[in-house]
């Protein structure tokens, strides 16, 4: 009898930028679907967890949202460890807050220390869209994203646009780098291929 079940998927995606930028707002509107005005700027670290289903694969994501004024103190903490997908977060109206993401995703490849820094998906995440003050085109962001190998999504946590997108599309990276470097660590690897061939859809193996 063969008793081994796949093991229950949980992704750790974490939000990191400025100060400001909105990363709790998004958070919060995507899990919690509320929006508040009023800034509250976070203190340590906190997640949120919300559970989707990714071809065929229920997996549930615990979403870290990170303090920004906190970047100079989190140096050699363990947060970015274990990470699966992280996504770099900054205002579409303020230009300083995108040229921000450059030392964000280096501490993070290196406080993170990911089994394969060359391969780590990051999503670049600029927020505010509803806002006419726009500093950081599209375009801009764009080219960014793909000098370093990232994912562009823009949204607007206060008015509710393209939430969801960024979150499954980081759920979606963070599988397969949960498929590739976790569970080959852990061992599990093989449960998994031994589950029928047709929950298999996305396994390389
Ligand atoms: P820290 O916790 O200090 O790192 O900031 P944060 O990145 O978590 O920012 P937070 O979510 O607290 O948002 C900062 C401010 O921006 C708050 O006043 C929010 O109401 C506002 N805000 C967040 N998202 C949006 C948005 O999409 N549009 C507009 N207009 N304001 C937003
Ligand atoms: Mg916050």
């Amino acid at each position: 009898m063969n008793d081994k079940k796949a093991p229950a998927v949980t992704l750790k995606i974490i939000l990191i930028g400025d100060s400001g930028v909105g990363k709790s707002s998004f958070m919060n509107r995507y899990v919690n679907h509320r929006f508040t005005n009023m800034y509250r700027a976070t203190i340590g670290t906190d997640f949120l967890s919300r559970t989707v289903n990714i071809g065929g694969d229920t997996v549930t994501l615990q979403i870290w949202d990170t303090a920004g004024t906190e970047r100079f103190q989190s140096l050699g903490t363990p947060l970015y460890r274990g990470s699966h997908c992280c996504m770099l977060v900054f205002d579409v109206t303020s230009t300083t807050s995108f040229s921000s993401l450059d030392v964000w995703r280096k501490e993070f490849l290196v406080q993170g220390e990911p089994e394969d820094p060359t391969d780590f998906p990051f999503i670049v995440l600029g927020n505010k869209t509803d806002l006419s003050n726009r500093e950081v085109s599209h375009r801009k962001a764009m080219q960014w994203c793909k000098d370093i190998g990232a994912e562009y999504f823009e949204g607007s946590a206060k008015e509710d646009l393209d939430i969801e997108k960024p979150f499954l599309r980081a759920a979606e990276c963070g599988l397969q780098q949960y498929k590739k470097h976790t569970l080959e660590n852990t061992g599990h690897f093989q449960i998994t291929c031994e589950r029928p061939r047709e929950a298999r859809n996305t396994c390389q193996c």
